[in-house]
């Protein structure tokens, strides 16, 4: 939601701030700018659209010289994404530029009070309050003015600040929004995401809430909200920066659909040694876990998705009842949450709001939580009791493939950790559940491979409207297929728990409606296989997901997609493959701009 960046060194910062945008655009892209330090004033150069219309605007950075600059891509929350929305914005006199990612909650009172004092507002924006009340405190002491300006912002922010009394310093302050800091050697960074610095620089400082930093072309110092300096320390990222890039794929979400058989490895292979599922990562006591009455996945979106799958093999391996709940609800139900639950909380980005509001509840009510996270150093993993990494590498395309499948396999791991440590799995089981994830990677593979007519089907089972439909594991699956669908394809799909329809819905179903059955959960498959009669016996036309070799789902739907057979607990990750591949598809014959979909970005940083 909105990425900003910063650079100061020897060399021009347009250049580095329009690149450092582009690996940001996934969080925002409806409008851009650039604010540059240049012969003792700060040139803005703003545009409505994409990053290459700033590119444009821009030659390339060549009209924006200076060695200190700011850089922004928005999520329009506030005011349409029009050339004044867009950010960075100045101060009326000039000296101050500030580029903001979150929402300053209390701008109506501060716009009226700074409209008082005779501030004059360009934009309808949250942002231009940070801008104006810089410009107010400031009396030769930066630092002072920046601390002033945060002391009375509500809400979530990391913001950006070049001034043109302090040439070649930048000011970068966090709330509740992600910021990193860029270390490198006679210039120094700053971006909402560590995907903008890997070009430059692998060292970085994770700032935390109340944090401000000051960046020079030769220093980095950071400060914590009574002005003190705080000792953090470089952390060294793996990502490289062929991982953030789209490396021969048309677009990034194939290229991370394709990436998952290596992804899922990633997250199975440093925690399965010798034959046992080993969290080094973490430990909990089987006393510990024998104290706990109840657990809940709280996450949203995907995210949710996969708890609503991994319910069943916790339930099923654990005996510990699971409660999967939206985070944007949890939040407000008075959740029935003490120390005896354990809360897993689930999040590719770690920043999504709805999530990180949902775990300070639970935490707040005794639970100990359990981060499942992708991206390192992020808010939810910063404030879990425990993180489990996902280790999916950068995801870029705003429909999550390879974050969720990790999801999934992690929490599956968790599932068979807890179960060994209760003693309520027998050996012979768990040795083989064990062999069972070792070949998840593979069986991707094999569920890429063996559909290479999904182009053609996407094509035929393109419509206004498609039901997706399966039970149990196979629910969990049509729920994130639908998803898929919607998100990239802008195609009505309405999920649905296969044995539901007859309670109301079989009355959408007419002549030729596509219907998606998933049919993988091999125990339930002749009831809904039931259920798919039931849809064409009303002119349906089924497309059925099923394991290789059932021979009755062939004889029974109109097409076939298949997945090799696998252990069903563990079907989600293999079976939502194709029907990620399936949305591709349809929003590629669509023509729709599939990695970033509109009305949608990365990370949901807003409630
Ligand atoms: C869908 C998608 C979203 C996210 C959701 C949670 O493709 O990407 O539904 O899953 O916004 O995001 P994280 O996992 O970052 O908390």
């Amino acid at each position: 939601m909105c990425g900003i960046v910063g650079f100061t060194g020897a060399r021009d910062a347009a250049p580095v701030l329009l690149q450092g945008l582009e690996r940001l655009e996934y969080r925002g892209y409806d409008s851009a700018g650039i604010a540059v330090f240049h012969d003792g004033a700060i040139q803005v150069e703003k545009v409505s659209g994409r990053i290459a219309g700033l590119r444009e605007k821009t030659d390339n950075g060549a009209g924006a010289p200076g060695a200190a600059g700011i850089g922004h891509t928005r999520w329009a929350t506030h005011g349409a994404p029009t050339d004044q929305n867009a950010h960075p914005h100045l101060s009326n006199d000039g000296r101050f530029a500030v580029v903001h990612n979150g929402i300053i909650e209390n701008y109506l009172a501060l716009r009226q009070e700074l409209m008082d004092y005779g501030y004059v507002f360009h934009s309808e924006t949250d942002t231009e309050t940070i801008v104006h009340l810089l410009e107010h405190y400031y009396n030769g002491d930066l630092k002072a003015a920046v601390m002033k300006t945060a002391a009375r912002l509500e809400g979530s922010y990391a913001l950006g600040i070049l001034c043109t009394e302090t040439p070649g310093v930048l000011y970068a302050v966090r709330e509740a929004s992600p910021l990193i800091l860029g270390v490198g050697v006679g210039e120094n960074y700053f971006a909402s995401d560590v995907t903008a610095l890997v070009a430059h620089t692998k060292n970085v400082m994770y700032l935390d809430d109340g944090e401000l930093a000051r960046l020079t072309a030769d220093s980095v110092t950071v400060y914590n909200c009574a002005g003190q300096e705080v000792q953090k320390p470089v952390s060294r990222v793996t990502w490289s920066v062929e991982a953030a890039e789209k490396g021969g794929y048309a677009h990034f979400m194939l290229k991370e659909i394709m990436e998952q058989p290596a992804a899922v490895k990633a997250a199975l292979a440093p925690r399965i040694q010798g034959g046992r599922v080993q969290m080094d990562d973490f430990d909990l006591e089987a006393k510990e876990l024998r104290d706990v009455r109840k657990i809940i996945i709280t996450a949203c979106g995907s995210a949710y998705y996969a708890g609503c799958s991994a319910r069943y093999a916790i339930e099923k391996l654990c005996r510990i009842p699971v409660q999967v709940e939206l985070a944007s609800e949890l939040r407000y139900c008075d959740p029935m949450v003490d120390e005896h639950t354990l809360v897993l909380v689930v999040s590719q980005s770690g920043e999504t709001a709805d999530t990180i509001a949902a775990l300070k509840e639970c935490r707040n009510r005794g639970a100990k939580v359990i981060g499942i996270v992708n991206v390192v150093g992020s808010t939810i993993a910063k404030l879990s009791d425990h993180v489990l990494y996902t280790f999916a590498g950068p995801e870029i395309a705003v429909a999550t493939t390879k974050g969720y499948t990790t999801q999934l396999v992690v929490l599956y791991l968790f599932a068979l950790y807890a179960a060994s440590k209760l003693g309520r799995i027998g050996m012979e089981r768990y040795d083989a559940l064990v062999k069972e994830l070792q070949q998840l990677p593979q069986k991707i593979q094999q569920a890429i491979d063996m559909n290479w007519q999904l182009p053609r089907l996407a094509g035929r089972y393109a419509s206004p409207s498609l039901f997706f439909i399966g039970r149990n594991t196979d629910y969990a699956v049509a729920l994130e297929g639908a998803l898929k669908m919607k998100e990239i394809s802008y195609l009505h799909a309405e999920s649905y728990a296969a044995g539901e329809l007859k309670h109301g819905t079989i009355a959408l179903i007419g002549e030729n409606q596509p219907v998606i059955a998933v049919c993988c959960n091999e125990a339930l498959m002749d009831k809904t296989l039931s259920n798919i009669v039931e849809v064409k016996a009303r002119g349906a036309k089924v497309l059925a997901l099923a394991v290789k070799g059932n021979k009755t789902i062939v004889s029974q739907a109109d097409d076939v997609i298949f997945i090799p057979r696998v252990e069903t607990l563990f079907s989600p990750a293999v079976a939502v493959v194709p029907l990620q591949l399936l949305a591709y598809y349809t929003a590629r014959e669509k023509g729709c701009d599939i990695d970033k979909p509109r009305n949608l970005a990365k990370s949901v940083t807003v409630e």
